[in-house]
């Protein structure tokens, strides 16, 4: 492909965070969009001609056919990510694939060894790496500022946020599960890129479910669906050691009543020389200087949009066939945590990661 060709991409899943995509990627130039699909072919026409894109597929497979496209994104149910991104690779094409990688390890493995044998380029879509300030947190860990990082906390406790009630959102086979693998997973990748990627050697968690059973706790992203069900968890909470020594702690809640909780995004690292907090919109630094706490704002960097540095970094790995930041082995030691905190809170026992 020529630099001066824009990459044609195709969007599979034209729901709620397929119009974020297509949203994004139409303010980047070096990107063109000529072809959606969906399985409710109504929905993708309907998106198709909001944003002007001239082919709608009613199955990913007619639009991975088209040998025209050179990338596709895929943002469609978890239970789909690991067949779609398998056979979208095999097609040739390259992948941004939206987060969790797949509903368990096993299938994100096959994702990552297909992706690994195909040469083509398979990015995680995690935008949270991407935000102004995460970025200014990470410059400052990477200039070393906090030393030896040993122990983390993060999480993203929300009191009344459970999506789309009964839809595949709270189906354990068509999610993996419930606030763990759909928002737990982005605290997760956050915190271990923030670390420098230390290997997880070990899992120690707990899941619940009080109110969604109850139908309780209901939020508004998605749309419910009162005759499905709730099988998965509302609350986890979990301890995962690293081959480093140091320590995360992880708590996450579609609905629980946690007084006092921000309801934000929120990571905590705490190093030898000094400590980096973000939470929600505000970033802090923490130090120790003649035995007094000094605490100072970190400001956010300059720059665009989180999505739009995420996407423009897609476009340049692309390019470049350059191994992008949020990648095929991230996403899959995304996926070997969360299904060690299942394991563990279903046997009641730590739970060993083996690489
Ligand atoms: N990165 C983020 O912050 C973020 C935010 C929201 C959702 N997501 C992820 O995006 C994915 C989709 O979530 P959503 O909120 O857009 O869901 P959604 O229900 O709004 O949209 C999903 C769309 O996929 C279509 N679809 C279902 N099965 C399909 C198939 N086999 N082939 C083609 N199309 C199919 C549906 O008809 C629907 O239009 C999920 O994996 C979710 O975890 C990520």
């Amino acid at each position: 492909m020529s630099e001066l060709q824009p990459v044609r991409l195709g969007i599979i899943g034209a729901g709620a965070i397929g119009k974020v995509h297509i949203e994004t990627f139409r303010q980047i130039p070096e990107v063109h969009i000529p072809a959606l699909a969906d399985a409710y072919l109504p929905a993708a026409e309907q998106r198709a001609s909001e944003f002007g894109i001239d082919r709608v597929h009613a199955t990913p497979q007619e639009l991975l056919e088209n040998p025209e496209l050179d990338a596709v994104v895929i943002g469609v149910p978890n239970q789909f990510h690991a067949p779609l991104a398998i056979e979208a690779l095999k097609h040739g094409k390259h992948v941004l694939l939206e987060k969790p990688m797949s509903i368990d390890s096993e299938s994100a493995r096959l994702i990552f060894e297909t992706a690994s044998e195909s040469g083509k380029l398979l990015m995680m879509a995690h935008q949270m790496r991407w935000s102004a300030l995460n970025r200014a947190i990470k410059q400052q860990v990477d200039q070393g500022t906090l030393g030896r990082i040993y122990n983390v906390k993060t999480g993203w406790v929300r009191k009344k946020g459970i999506p789309g009630w009964g839809s595949w959102f709270t189906r354990k086979d068509q999610s993996g599960g419930g606030p763990l693998i759909d928002i737990g997973v982005h605290m997760l990748d956050l915190s271990l890129y923030l670390m420098g990627n230390p290997k997880p050697v070990s899992v120690y968690g707990s899941t619940y479910a009080e109110f969604g059973p109850q139908r309780r706790g209901m939020g508004t992203w998605g749309t419910p669906n009162l005759e499905g069900y709730y099988d998965v968890e509302d609350l986890a909470t979990a301890m995962i050691k690293m081959d480093n020594g140091a320590t995360l702690l992880l708590e996450v809640s579609w609905a629980a009543h946690a007084a006092g909780a921000k309801e934000e995004p929120y990571v905590q690292l705490m190093g030898t020389e000094a400590g980096l907090a973000v939470s929600g919109d505000t970033g802090m630094l923490i130090t120790h200087e003649d035995d007094a706490v000094k605490e100072t704002a970190v400001e956010p960097l300059e720059g665009e949009s989180d999505r739009v540095l995420m996407g423009r970094h897609f476009v340049e790995c692309i390019r470049t066939n350059k191994e992008p930041v949020s990648s095929a082995l991230t996403g899959y030691t995304n996926n070997r945590i969360l299904d060690a905190i299942y394991e563990s809170s279903r046997t009641g026992n730590e739970v060993k990661i083996n690489w």
